[in-house]
C-alpha cells in the first residue's frame, strides 16, 4: 500500500475500529466450518449478499456437512441452489465436495493451491476459504475491495487484476492478529460506504487517508457520478441464452421425472408472443444440449429432466 508508515497504520486503525461498531452481521461469519465457508464463497461470487443469504441458510440446513452434500444426488442440489441464478455453481460445488471426499479424506484443504483444483474455485474463493475457514493470513480481494483499494490509493484509476492482488497482499496489516477481520472490513467498507455509483464519503472512517476524497467530496455531498444518460446500458438480460438457460433449470425444479423436450419449451415461453414456433424449439433444444454438457441437466431420447 503506498502511502507513508505512520498513515498506513492510521488507515488500518481507523478502518479496524470502524468495523468493529459496524460489521455486518451475516450467517457465514458466525461459523469458521470451513465446509460452510466454501459454500457461501460459492454463493457470493456472482451473488449480492442479501439474494444469498436466505439460500445459503436453506443450503446448509439440508446439506449441514461436505459428506451430506457429496452423497446428494446433483438434481436435489439444483433445486437447493434455486434463488440463486449462475446454477452452474450448483454443479461445480456439489463436484468439489465430492472431490474433497473422494481424495481428501473429507476434509476441506486448506492451502490455496489445492484448493483452486476444484471446479469453480478461482483465486477469489480459494483465498477466502483458507482465510474465513482456516484463518490463514491472505488477501482477500472481491469487486468491493478492489474498488476501496484503488480509490485510497490512486484515485479514479484502474488496475490490472495482478496489481491489484499485490496491493491487497500488501494492505493487510502485519500487526492484526486477525486477517479475516481486515478482508471483512474492506469488504464491508467497499458494500456499504464506499459503493460504486455514489460514496458516501463523509460518513467514511478512512477519508482523512483516502486519495479519492477529495475528488468524491468530504462533506457528505452525494456525488454524482456521471450523468444518466451516459451511464453504459445495462445489457439485454430477457431474452439472452443465459436467460434461457435459467429459465429451463427452474421449469426443472417443478418437474418430478422429465418432461418431453417440447413441453419443456412451452413451459419456458415468457409471454412475449415472438418465441413460439419451430424457431423456437430448435433454440431450446440446443440450450438444453449446452446444460446437458455443463451437467445441469439431463437430455435423453427427447425428454429433459434434472441430472
Ligand atoms: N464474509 C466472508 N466472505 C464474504 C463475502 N464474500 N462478502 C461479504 N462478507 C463476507
Amino acid at each position: 500500500m503506498t502511502g507513508t508508515t505512520a498513515q498506513r497504520s492510521m488507515f488500518h486503525d481507523m478502518l479496524l475500529g470502524w468495523y468493529r461498531m459496524a460489521r455486518r452481521d451475516l450467517p457465514w461469519r458466525r461459523t469458521s466450518d470451513p465446509y460452510r465457508v466454501l459454500v457461501a464463497e460459492f454463493m457470493l461470487q456472482q451473488t449480492q449478499v442479501s439474494r444469498a443469504e436466505p439460500v445459503f441458510e436453506r443450503f446448509v440446513a439440508r446439506f449441514p456437512t461436505v459428506r451430506a452434500l457429496a452423497d446428494a444426488p446433483a438434481a436435489e442440489v439444483i433445486r437447493a441452489w434455486s434463488g440463486m441464478g449462475y446454477n452452474r455453481r450448483a454443479v461445480n460445488v456439489h463436484r468439489t465436495a465430492m472431490l474433497i471426499c473422494s481424495d481428501h479424506g473429507g476434509m476441506v484443504p486448506s492451502d490455496e493451491e489445492t484448493l483452486r483444483t476444484f471446479p469453480g474455485v478461482g483465486r477469489y474463493t480459494a483465498a477466502a476459504v483458507a482465510c474465513f475457514g482456516f484463518g490463514r493470513r491472505v488477501a482477500v480481494l472481491d469487486t468491493n475491495v478492489q474498488r476501496v483499494l484503488g480509490r485510497v490509493n490512486s484515485g479514479l484509476m484502474p488496475m490490472r487484476p495482478s496489481e491489484a492482488w499485490r496491493l491487497a497482499e500488501e494492505s493487510l496489516p502485519k500487526d492484526e492478529p486477525s486477517a479475516a477481520d481486515w478482508n471483512q472490513a474492506m469488504m464491508d467498507l467497499g458494500a456499504t460506504i464506499c459503493v460504486a455509483r455514489a460514496p458516501r464519503c463523509g460518513g467514511c472512517p478512512v477519508r482523512t487517508t483516502c486519495v479519492s476524497a477529495d475528488i468524491f467530496g468530504t462533506a457528505g455531498k452525494a456525488w454524482e457520478p456521471v450523468a444518466v444518460a451516459e451511464r453504459p446500458k445495462t445489457p439485454v438480460y430477457v431474452g439472452s441464452s443465459r436467460y434461457y438457460r435459467g429459465r429451463i433449470v427452474e421449469a426443472l425444479r417443478s418437474v418430478e421425472g422429465s418432461i418431453p423436450i417440447k413441453e419443456l419449451a412451452g413451459l419456458v415461453i415468457s409471454g412475449s408472443g415472438d418465441e413460439a414456433g419451430g424457431r423456437f424449439d430448435e433454440r431450446i433444444a440446443r440450450l438444453v444440449d449446452s446444460l446437458d454438457k455443463d451437467g445441469l441437466v439431463r437430455f435423453s431420447r427427447g425428454t429433459v429432466s434434472l441430472p
